[in-house]
């Protein structure tokens, strides 16, 4: 399996705090059959800056100290974009990373209670610069929870979606597991990621989640793709072509019961 969102950089962000926690991360994610994870680590979001270079030197010599301690796992780089206002225009320079660092695909984060204003735009910017954004974990967005109709929309739009793997497995909250069996029923979903910060709680772990998601949808394969086929296609900057999502219900109304 593949891990396409870690923070498993040592020291970098609010993730692996020092060299013996990313090995601890990567010894528990070759337990869990994963044998490739991406580094990505918070920039633009306020609180870290990772330029595209500094996280390529950085991935590296986690590699090595990876490879002296005899783990057999590969690290790549990339980065998650909090894409606030002009965050498009930084990854477009090729300041702020790609995945693989290959300027085809994007891992993007928003906030988690609400929607910058004129988000649609900074994602239709990227898309026309052909890179096509993979929002991560929207189900645990408020605004998207409540909403899945704009997701709809970013996904027609061309954007990729990841979910977490505690989210569907209810150890992020119900609300966030809500929203990810939506989206798995609605072909809203396309990879599913650790988002790992830890060697002990929020860990590289990712099986469980497949298991959960293949309960959701009753299609065992096409979870593993989530974890496999298409983040492999991703990494190497191949096209993917997104399944047609079912059509989001509009937003839920507080009168509902009304
Ligand atoms: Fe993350």
């Amino acid at each position: 399996m593949i891990d396409l969102h870690s923070h498993i950089l040592p020291g970098a962000d609010d993730g692996a705090a020092d060299l013996e926690e990313s090995l601890e991360m990567a010894r528990g994610a070759v337990a869990h059959g994963v044998h490739t994870v991406v580094a990505t680590p918070h920039t633009l979001n306020g609180a870290y800056e990772h330029t595209a270079d500094r996280v390529r030197k950085q991935t590296e010599k986690l590699q090595r100290a990876v490879e002296e301690a005899s783990i057999e796992l590969k690290v790549i780089p990339g980065s998650e974009v909090h894409l606030r206002p002009g965050g498009a225009a930084r990854v477009i320079s090729g300041e702020s990373g790609t995945l693989n660092l290959g300027g085809r695909y994007v891992l993007v984060e928003f906030p988690f209670q609400t929607l910058y204003a004129g988000t649609d735009a900074e994602l239709y910017q990227l898309k026309k610069e052909n890179i096509t954004p993979i929002i991560a974990h929207p189900e645990r967005n408020l605004i998207l929870q409540s909403n899945l109709k704009i997701l709809y929309e970013y996904v027609r739009m061309g954007c990729l979606t990841q979910l977490t793997a505690m989210s569907i497995t209810g150890e992020l909250g119900e609300g966030a597991m809500d929203c990810a069996h939506q989206m798995l029923q609605l072909r809203l979903a396309h990879v599913i990621a650790s988002d790992a910060h830890s060697a002990v709680g929020r860990t590289i772990r990712l099986s469980d989640a497949v298991a959960a998601a293949a309960q959701v949808t009753g299609d065992r394969e096409g979870a593993l793709a989530m974890v496999t086929t298409t983040p492999e296609i991703l990494l190497k900057g191949e096209p993917y072509s997104v399944p047609e999502p079912l059509e989001a219900p509009q937003k839920k109304s507080f009168f509902k019961f009304w």
